[in-house]
């Protein structure tokens, strides 16, 4: 076991990401997990606020893998899949996967993962996977694109213990099978539910539509774009369904 092998609780902090690197950066060993109750200043992905309210699960492990700044997408948007898992096996509802990072339950999003880069001296030395999940949290007081708590779409609370219990083994248990090189991105596609739609990309005025047609070993969005052109979309995208 790496992932869990040590976890820190905490009744608050202001991001267990914030945490997790200053850890990483004082020696805490690879698979600490750090998590909170609640966060003051929970980060989102492209700079955005993550609402941390009671209730709901926030994490952040420290990770050394052997792996360049580039596969930092690919994991993060691989890290999806035993995030998904957790959630299907602890409410029985389908959890999917909407690139880059969300995880989706009745169409609604109810866990965000966000990965970062720890540097000392110029060499990056840690990451740091952060996962939010809204498992009991009122869903007034969750903020973004059609957030979802768990407990108010299946109409019952869950246990945060043993959902953490179980979100770790499948955390690990998932990091084993990256580390030996035995995740492809196939493996994601099955849990994806962004393959197939149609979709627009957006970075600042740049706008992309077309259908998402896969993800690449890199972990960026291949998209058929309307113009019959192909595109890559990387992690600085935003992405939305185009529904029309
Ligand atoms: C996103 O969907 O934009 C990513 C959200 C990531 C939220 C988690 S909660 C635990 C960790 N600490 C943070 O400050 N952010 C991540």
């Amino acid at each position: 076991m790496i992932i869990g092998r040590k976890v820190v609780l905490k009744e608050e902090l202001s991001s267990t990401n914030d945490e997790a690197k200053r850890m990483a950066l004082a020696g805490e060993e690879e698979g600490t997990v750090i998590v909170a109750k609640r966060q003051s200043a929970g980060k989102g992905r492209l700079g955005r606020h993550w609402s941390s309210p009671d209730g709901g699960i926030y994490l952040s492990i420290i990770l050394r893998p052997m792996m360049t700044p580039g596969e930092m997408m690919r994991m993060t948007v691989l890290f999806g899949i035993p995030v998904a898992q957790a959630i299907t096996e602890t409410t029985g509802m389908e959890a999917l996967l909407k690139w880059p990072n969300d995880v989706v339950v009745a169409g609604r999003k109810v866990s965000g993962l966000l990965a970062e880069s720890v540097s000392q001296g110029g060499q990056i030395t840690h990451f740091v996977l952060g996962i939010g999940v809204n498992l009991n949290s009122k869903e007034m007081e969750l903020e973004g694109e059609r957030p979802g708590s768990l407990a108010r779409i299946c109409g019952r609370e869950y246990d945060p213990e043993a959902f953490l219990h179980k979100l770790l083994f499948h955390l690990d248990d998932f990091y084993a099978l990256y580390s030996k090189g035995e995740v492809s991105t196939d493996d994601y596609l099955r849990v994806s539910a962004t393959i197939g739609r149609h979709v627009v990309g957006s970075v600042g005025d740049q706008r992309i539509s077309g259908k998402a047609m896969y993800v690449d070993d890199s972990g960026a969005l291949i998209i058929k774009g309307d113009d019959g052109l192909t595109y890559r979309l990387d992690s600085v995208y935003s992405l939305r369904y185009d529904e029309t």
